[in-house]
């Protein structure tokens, strides 16, 4: 597989790393969390600086950390959508001035194919087809993996992405930014059993209900009633009780479809990506369930699970591997089905 230096700069985590898709030569992860932590939630304009900032001591070092030099280097990639448009700009241009720089061939990538990617990394054995459970902060989604860029969508969040709602529940609760992390730990000494919360169904327009779309919008409405009256009762709020049965109702909501989803599907594996794979409450539900039904379930080492370059640079080197490369002309874009990203090459 082709070696490849890839920087992710979609969100708030300036990244870069040396990868061929089965091996982690080095992975800069630089978080810029602790500058946007005072607003409660990430400022587009304040990313996009840090990120200037940051990205050329990052690809210094990422390039001395792996003890390669330019010349065993293959191919540059960024990750070009979906993210924000000023943030994912410069990741993108700091790529492609690379590329013409060591005259090397350059790959835009789709973040979420990054996220699919990140199990590869841990899993030598995965191959498609597999079912991929995409939970991070902005998107929630079962995606029939076909082959590489061949992708098929067959569940989704129809509002708030699982992320989101856990950085939603954690900001009524008054807990830190971003809230998963935080309410993964406080829900650990809590009972989960405390408050039954509403999973979100979505009705069919003949009845029944979908069997792998979610909603998660009316759960953190249900929390906010549910914190609205513990106030009104003397004591302090349980707040680790409240934390461990919202995660609980997540953990239960995306087990039930993405199991649904694969057995319906006769898909034996299940690779889960994205930030809320580093859940605890989701990998103990999806675990258990796996087994019962012999499906094998796999989760990426946690530091790849939130937003990492060696995820980038790994669906990149796949790509690569097939000849597909992106015209230096590509942009970035803020949104992009997956479904669409063979878009993003010329092959
Ligand atoms: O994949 P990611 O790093 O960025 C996006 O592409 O969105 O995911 C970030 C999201 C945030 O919403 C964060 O709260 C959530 O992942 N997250 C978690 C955990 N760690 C990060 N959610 C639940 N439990 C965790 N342990
Ligand atoms: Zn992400």
């Amino acid at each position: 597989m082709p070696t490849v230096l890839a920087i992710e700069t979609s969100c708030d985590e300036t990244a870069v790393a040396i990868v061929n898709n089965r091996q982690v030569y080095s992975s800069i992860i630089t978080s810029q969390i602790a500058v946007h932590q005072q607003y409660g939630g990430v400022v587009p304009e304040v990313a996009s600086r840090q990120h200037l900032e940051i990205v050329n001591i990052a690809i210094a070092q990422a390039m001395a950390e792996s003890g390669l030099e330019w010349g065993q280097i293959d191919g540059i990639a960024a990750t070009c959508a979906p993210g924000l448009v000023g943030a994912l700009l410069v990741g993108l241009t700091a790529a492609k001035t690379l590329a013409v720089v060591h005259q090397k061939p350059f790959l835009g990538v789709h973040h979420l194919e990054g996220h699919i990617y990140a199990t590869y990394l841990s899993e030598p054995s995965l191959t498609p087809p597999f079912l991929s459970l995409l939970v991070s902060g902005g998107h929630t989604s079962l995606i029939y993996v076909k082959e590489c860029g061949i992708y098929e969508t067959l569940g989704q969040t129809r509002d708030d992405a699982a992320g989101e709602a856990f950085d939603k529940v954690a900001r009524l609760l008054k807990l830190d930014y971003p809230g998963g992390p935080v309410i993964d730990k406080l829900a650990q000494t809590g009972n989960p059993q405390a408050f039954p919360l509403p999973e979100g169904k979505i009705s069919l327009p003949g009845g029944g209900y979908h069997p792998y779309d979610c909603s998660f919008s009316g759960l953190k409405t249900a929390v906010l009633r549910l914190v609205q009256q513990l106030e009104k009762e003397p004591g302090e709020i349980p707040i680790a009780d409240v934390a461990a049965s919202f995660q609980e109702t997540i953990a239960r909501s995306l087990t039930k479809r993405a199991i649904a989803c694969a057995h319906d599907h006769k898909l034996d594996t299940i690779a889960v990506g994205g930030g809320v794979a580093a859940n605890s409450g989701l990998r103990k539900h999806l675990q258990a369930a796996a087994e019962k039904h012999h499906i094998r379930v796999l989760f990426p080492p946690l530091k790849f699970c939130t937003d990492n370059a060696a995820m980038i640079g790994s669906a990149a080197s796949e790509h690569l591997a097939l000849a597909h490369t992106s015209p230096l002309t590509l942009s970035v874009q803020s949104r992009l089905p997956l479904t669409q990203i063979m878009e993003l090459y010329q092959h």
